[in-house]
């Protein structure tokens, strides 16, 4: 059980990494350019900036990277089954799955009438995996790393996982409130 539990987290970490390079180094211009949805409230809002999608971005991808060396470096094989083009394609599409789920969410909570930074359970702490995961079940080989019970178990631990780096950020002061 636990052993999967770890799997998990190594096959979704280039999802998980671009948020907290977000909230580390993000902030200056919001992506909606301040801009207003037709309901008069804000596309997005000031929490998506430019900064931290890029951030984001390349967070996750240079997180893959990173695995992808572990591996090689110790002989397990989990992205490295995968050829380096492949594996990038992959980490690419999970680093932007999870910056556009994030979004998504935003987006979401503003037509709802929640404010930046306003707490939306479950919304706040899945919108990024569920759309890691479907964009990158377009990879050719998604299903045979991504099982479904790695995907059941994702969407099962994700939230504690979530709740509990946010409140470490709030703690550090990188984030105004613990969600
Ligand atoms: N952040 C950013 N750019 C992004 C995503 C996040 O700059 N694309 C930074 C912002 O400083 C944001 C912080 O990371 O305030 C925390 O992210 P998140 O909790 O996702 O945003 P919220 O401020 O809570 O805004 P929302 O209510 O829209 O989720
Ligand atoms: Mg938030």
């Amino acid at each position: 059980m636990l052993w999967i539990v770890i799997t998990t987290l190594w096959l979704f970490l280039p999802a998980y990494t671009p948020n907290n390079f977000a909230v580390l180094l993000g902030g200056g211009k919001p992506l909606d350019l301040g801009k207003k949805f037709i309901d008069g409230k804000r596309i997005f809002g000031d929490g998506k900036t430019f900064r931290g999608f890029f951030a984001g971005f390349f967070g996750g991808i240079i997180t893959g990277l990173i695995q992808y060396r572990i591996e090689s470096f110790f002989g397990f094989k989990f992205f490295t089954s995968l050829n380096f083009n492949s594996a990038i394609t992959l980490f690419l599409l999970l680093s932007t799955g999870s910056l556009a789920g994030d979004v998504t969410g935003s987006f979401i909570k503003r037509r709802i009438g929640l404010e930046r930074g306003e707490r939306a359970i479950l919304l706040d702490q899945l919108d990024f995996l569920i759309a890691a995961i479907l964009l990158s079940s377009l990879h050719e080989d998604f299903h045979r790393l991504y099982t479904p019970e790695i995907i059941v178990i994702a969407i099962l631990i994700t939230p504690i996982l979530h709740v509990l780096t946010n409140f470490i950020a709030y703690l550090l002061r990188f984030k105004d409130v613990p969600w």
